[in-house]
C-alpha cells in the first residue's frame, strides 16, 4: 500500500486499529524516518486518545489507556539482548492483555513473539506499507 503523505500513514493506521483486539504484539519494521511513530499516533488517536504522544526512545515504553484497553508504545532501539530487556522490565508488558506497538522488533528477535508484522519503507516522497499476519 502506498502511502504518499503523514496524513495517509495516520488514516491507514486509524483503519488498521479498528480491527485490533488485545491481546495483540505488533513489530514495526523500518529504517529511520519510515514512518513508525507516526503509525502509532494513528493508532492511537484513534483509539481515542488525546494529548501528547511522545516517542518512547528513552523510557523503552510510553502506556496509554485506550477504547479497547491498554496498549503499550514500545521503541526497542537501546536495547541489548535478553537480560538488558528483562532488567527493564519489559518482558512485563508481554504477559497482559494488552496491545504491544513495538518499534525496532528487530532487537526483539528469539525474546518476544510477535502476531503481525508491519514494514514501512521509503518510496519517493512518500512510504510503502506491508502487513503481515503471523510469525515471519
Ligand atoms: N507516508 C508518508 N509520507 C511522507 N512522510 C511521512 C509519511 N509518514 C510519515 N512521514 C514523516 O516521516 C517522518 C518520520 O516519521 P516517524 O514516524 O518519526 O518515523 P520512525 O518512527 O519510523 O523513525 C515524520 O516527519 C513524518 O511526518
Ligand atoms: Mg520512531
Amino acid at each position: 500500500m502506498f502511502l504518499p503523505d503523514e496524513a495517509a500513514t495516520l488514516s491507514a493506521a486509524a483503519d488498521w486499529a479498528k480491527r485490533v483486539r488485545a491481546p495483540l504484539s505488533v513489530a514495526l519494521h523500518g529504517d529511520l524516518g519510515a514512518g513508525k511513530t507516526t503509525f502509532v499516533r494513528g493508532v492511537l488517536r484513534s483509539l481515542g486518545v488525546q494529548g501528547a504522544i511522545k516517542s518512547p526512545t528513552y523510557a523503552l515504553v510510553e502506556s496509554y489507556d485506550t477504547a479497547i484497553g491498554e496498549v503499550h508504545h514500545m521503541d526497542a532501539y537501546r536495547i541489548e539482548g535478553r537480560a538488558d530487556f528483562e532488567s527493564r522490565g519489559g518482558l512485563e508488558y508481554f504477559g497482559g492483555p494488552s496491545v504491544r506497538l513495538v518499534e525496532w522488533p528487530e532487537k526483539l528477535d528469539g525474546i518476544v513473539r510477535f502476531d503481525i508484522h508491519i514494514f514501512l519503507s521509503y518510496d519517493g516522497e512518500g512510504r510503502r506499507m506491508r502487513i503481515v499476519e503471523g510469525s515471519v
